[in-house]
């Protein structure tokens, strides 16, 4: 039997997409072009992002178990979020990737699905809910 790696072992496991989402956060966080879409606070969202990483990287599925499904676009809603803030999102987590020497392979493979993804998240020019959801659970 050949035993199949998953990207999260990839990634490093929890340790590794740990350091990874701290990376990532770190540009965000200096970067004037995206914090302002972002909550004074970044703590909170900085670990939902790992829970959901690592269920998404085949890891074991905490973010679900505690938050229900990810249903990111409509997360998304209450953060004005535009095409430009999509790509320097995209800069950021591959900048992010490269400083913990993930494999470039493994890059272009989770890039593929990346960036189709951040593309639906951009709302900024549509006429959807903005109230906060905080910590809502959904089916
Ligand atoms: C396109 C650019 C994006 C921007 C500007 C953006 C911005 C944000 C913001 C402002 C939050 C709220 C953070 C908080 O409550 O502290 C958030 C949450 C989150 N983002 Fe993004 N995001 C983007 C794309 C993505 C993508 C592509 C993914 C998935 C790979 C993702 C995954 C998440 C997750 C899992 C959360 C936490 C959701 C929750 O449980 O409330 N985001 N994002």
């Amino acid at each position: 039997m050949v035993a199949e790696t998953t990207l999260f072992e990839v990634f490093g496991g929890r340790e590794g997409v740990s350091g990874l989402v701290d990376e990532f956060y770190r540009r965000v966080e200096a970067d004037p072009g995206i914090r302002p879409v972002y909550p004074a606070d970044l703590t909170p969202g900085k670990e939902k992002l790992k829970l959901f990483f690592e269920q998404w990287l085949g890891g074991p599925a905490v973010y679900s178990e505690k938050y229900g499904h990810p249903r990111l676009r409509l997360r998304h809603f209450p953060f004005i979020i535009d095409e430009h803030h999509a790509g320097l999102w995209l800069r950021h987590m591959r900048q992010a990737m490269l400083a913990r020497n993930i494999p470039a392979e493994a890059i272009a493979v989770v890039f593929e699905r990346l960036a189709p993804l951040a593309k639906q998240m951009v709302n900024a020019h549509e006429d959807v809910p903005r109230e906060p959801l905080g910590d809502l659970i959904l089916n």
